[in-house]
């Protein structure tokens, strides 16, 4: 089994996160990388080490270079091409490669990437459908957690953690399962949560959850292993809350948010800063209670609403192939 998946894509950015020409750091199977992106739209990826002096890319610029842009050393301004080609000091000549580029796939606004290992299952497709039919409304809870992946997914697909983890948040009274719905590496989860009437400070600290019935209808759509999608419906909005997961290495796991969504009403324009707000929340209470366990704890008691996190141990110890798609109730 491998810990992280490899042959997995792993969506390392919408393209409204990159800034155009300035570099940043990206963290992949225990590599870090420079993503950069031109002004033509082209997002390229190197290793961050400079390999003259070992100094970070991600720290330095880019500069213009015929149609496109390179990125640039901060120690001695060595410039790299997308090729990972040097272009040597005092002429346009170009070094033969030295650092082997980051394989990106690029559907739209999405920045994919199987981390230079041979594809084992495919990229979901919804996301771009998602692009064409509701508005972007953007992303959020960018956070690097200290934990694995697995027992990052196993946060996500766990469905009674509300009461715990997001108490304070939704006044989740209790979770009523409904549906599990095994489709091997795609899955649906449906259940409901009553909620405990918001008080005003809550109302004051969030305006959004206004917008949150008296009974959230949770429906998650599960694609192992880089996405989770929340549907959201009320009669405010239409909101597709996204959260994304990459195994930056065997320790550290990135997790963001990106948000789609469709007004049902001239409020919902008002409260989009709102729900990006509330999903942020949603991630740093997740990454807090991930940096308080003893994840070498081997579990002696079972809830009832284990169904996904059952479902992510299935898919994790079985990838690339689903052993048997068994799990639907
Ligand atoms: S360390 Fe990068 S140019 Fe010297
Ligand atoms: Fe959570």
């Amino acid at each position: 089994m491998s810990s992280m998946l490899t042959g997995a894509p792993w969506l390392l950015a919408h393209k409204s996160m990159l800034r155009t020409n300035q570099p940043a750091k990206v963290s992949l199977y225990g590599t870090v990388y420079v993503k950069w992106h031109d002004e033509y739209g082209a997002v390229h990826a190197l290793p961050n080490a400079c390999p003259h002096m070992g100094a970070m890319h991600s720290e330095g610029w880019c500069a213009q270079s015929n149609g496109g842009s390179n990125v640039v050393c901060p120690f001695h301004a060595l410039q790299f091409d997308s090729e990972g080609c040097t272009v040597l000091p005092g002429s346009d000549k170009k070094s033969l490669p030295q650092l082997p580029p980051l394989e990106l796939i690029v559907q739209g606004d999405f920045v994919w990437s199987y981390g230079g290992h041979a594809p084992k299952i495919p990229i979901p497709q919804i996301l771009n459908e998602f692009s064409e039919q509701y508005e972007f409304i953007g992303f959020t809870g960018d956070r690097s957690v200290k934990t694995d992946l697995l027992t990052m997914l196993l946060n996500m697909h766990d469905y009674d953690h509300q009461n715990g983890t997001h108490r304070a948040l939704f006044e989740i009274q209790e979770v009523q399962f409904k549906q599990f719905a095994d489709h091997g590496h795609h899955s649906h989860a449906y259940y409901d949560m009553p909620r405990t009437k918001p008080q005003l400070r809550d109302i004051i600290n969030n305006p959004a959850v206004l917008a949150l019935p008296k009974i959230i209808s949770a429906h998650l759509e599960n694609f192992f292993p880089a996405l989770v999608i929340f549907h959201g419906e009320s009669p405010i909005a239409t909101i597709k809350q996204c959260h994304l997961f990459i195994p930056e290495s065997e320790t550290h796991t990135r997790t963001y948010v990106l948000m789609f969504g469709q007004a049902h009403s001239p409020i919902a324009h008002l409260l989009k800063q709102n729900f990006l707000k509330l999903a942020e929340v949603v991630v740093d209470q997740d990454a807090d209670i991930l940096g308080k366990m003893y994840s070498d704890t081997s579990q002696k008691i079972k809830l009832i609403n284990e169904v996904g996190m059952d479902w992510v141990r299935r898919n994790f110890s079985s990838f690339p192939s689903v052993v048997e798609p068994n799990l639907s109730k």
